[in-house]
């Protein structure tokens, strides 16, 4: 298998690559920082795989599509397309910054809209592959402080949703992945109380078996998922009364 993975620099990307790659998949590993990609493709190389780094920006189509261009060259078609790269962090209303909004939207959305235009018509047209997005259980609601991710995976998940839909009666599977908190450089930065706290190894396991049995639908940890599938059944002012109450926790808290 010739797996694209996009935010291969870090936290799930890094470790789900490792985790890919040690079960053979070839390795395409992209995201900005480049000497973190080096080192990522030199320890799978030294354990035996075989990996590409290829610096990129999924805010950029054009380096977007010269990544997936190498990597084709490089490696040969691509039959996992794994849209990963994210960004998170808060964005209260009351101190709205458009820019930031922005950002958000044009990393987590427009980015995997990028890299999945750049892949997904190849598939087609070869009737084969997959497509694995990581969205995330804050796509569920909005979550208080942060309308610009909850939005960005929303968004993404519906995106996923309709590419489904739309794929089915090809060869062409699509897994939307949406976890809980999960160790990594992005919530290594939040001050508010994260329950359920997954280690980033064992949320790579997870997602590597949702990945190999070509699910559609890939939530976790059970119990986070569950009380946000629940959440999604509370009628919305009940919802947002106890979401907006001043003890909850939110995004923007600096502490916890
Ligand atoms: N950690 C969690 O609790 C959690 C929960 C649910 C969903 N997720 C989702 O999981 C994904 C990975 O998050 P993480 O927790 O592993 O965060 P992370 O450690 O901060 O990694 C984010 C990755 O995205 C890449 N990236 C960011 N902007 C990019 C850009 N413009 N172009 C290319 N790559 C870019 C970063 O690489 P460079 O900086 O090198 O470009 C990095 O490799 C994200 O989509 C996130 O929303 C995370």
């Amino acid at each position: 298998m010739i797996t694209f993975i996009t935010g291969a620099s870090s936290g799930i990307g890094r470790a789900l690559a490792l985790r890919l790659a040690a079960e053979g998949d070839a390795m395409a590993l992209a995201a900005r920082r480049a000497d973190l990609l080096a080192d990522l493709a030199e320890t799978i190389t030294a354990e035996g795989g075989r990996a590409l780094a290829l610096a990129c920006d999924v805010t950029d189509r054009r380096s977007v599509e010269a990544a997936v261009a190498s990597c084709e060259g490089e490696l040969g078609p691509i039959d996992r397309l794994v849209v990963n790269a994210g960004i998170g962090s808060p964005s209260p209303g009351t101190d709205f910054v458009t820019r930031h909004v922005e950002k958000t939207l044009e990393v987590n959305l427009l980015g995997a809209v990028n890299t999945i235009g750049a892949v997904l018509p190849a598939m087609v047209e070869r009737d084969l592959g997959h497509v694995i997005g990581i969205s995330s259980l804050a796509g569920y609601r909005g979550l208080p402080g942060a309308a610009a991710y909850c939005a960005s995976k929303a968004a993404l998940s519906t995106l996923l949703e309709s590419l489904r839909m739309d794929l089915r009666r090809t060869g062409v599977a699509v897994t939307t992945v949406c976890p809980g908190f999960v160790r990594t450089p992005m919530t290594d930065r939040n001050r508010f109380p994260m329950p359920f706290m997954v280690e980033v190894d064992d949320a790579a396991r997870t997602i590597a078996r949702a990945i190999a049995s070509r699910r559609a639908f890939c939530a976790f940890p059970r119990s986070m998922a569950l009380a946000m599938a629940a959440m999604r059944l509370v009628p919305r002012p009940l919802y947002e009364w106890v979401a907006a109450r001043p003890s909850s926790p939110r995004m923007s808290d600096t502490s916890g």
